[in-house]
């Protein structure tokens, strides 16, 4: 089943939208494989972002993402990487429609609460990067009513 990595920011963690941002993705039918509140230091965060390394944002991205901890969780299902993004809305938070996360709960770009992969690459490289001790594999009793 394919697999997305979805991360509440510090933004998200503070102002108390960890569970409404879980809710959207259980409501959806997707299937929580792992999860966990962990506060990543500079090194680890600059891997995350490695792509953006040479953005003039760059600098002030690591700073907000170390600025307190995160939640870190993988989830699975049919089409998670793209249908998870939809869930999130646009980068821009001005730009996303109501009804997606980032278009609910955020207005600047540089506190947009959430992070979602963007390619089904990047989001096994980043599941790597953030469970190395891998993820839980197990039967969900409600898959029969989700999928045809
Ligand atoms: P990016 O990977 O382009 O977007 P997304 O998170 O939607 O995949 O950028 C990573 C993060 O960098 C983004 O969520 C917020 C931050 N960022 C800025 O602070 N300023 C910017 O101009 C951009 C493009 C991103």
């Amino acid at each position: 089943m394919e697999r997305t990595y979805i991360m509440v920011k510090p933004d998200g963690v503070q102002r108390g939208l960890v569970g409404e941002i879980i809710k959207r993705f259980e409501a959806k039918g997707f299937k929580l494989v792992a999860l966990k509140l962990t506060a990543p230091g500079k090194a680890h965060l600059e891997k995350h972002y490695a792509d953006l390394k040479e953005k003039k944002f760059f600098p002030g991205l690591i700073q907000y993402m170390t600025s307190g901890p995160v939640v870190a969780m993988v989830w699975a299902g049919k089409g998670v990487v793209k249908s998870g993004r939809v869930l999130l809305g646009e980068t821009n938070p001005l730009a996303s429609l109501p009804g997606t996360i980032r278009g609910d709960f955020a207005i600047d770009i540089g506190r947009n609460i959430c992070h979602g992969s963007d390619s089904v690459e990047s989001a096994e490289h980043e599941i790597a990067l953030w469970f190395p001790e891998g993820v839980q594999a197990f039967d969900r009793a409600v898959d029969a009513w989700i999928y045809e």
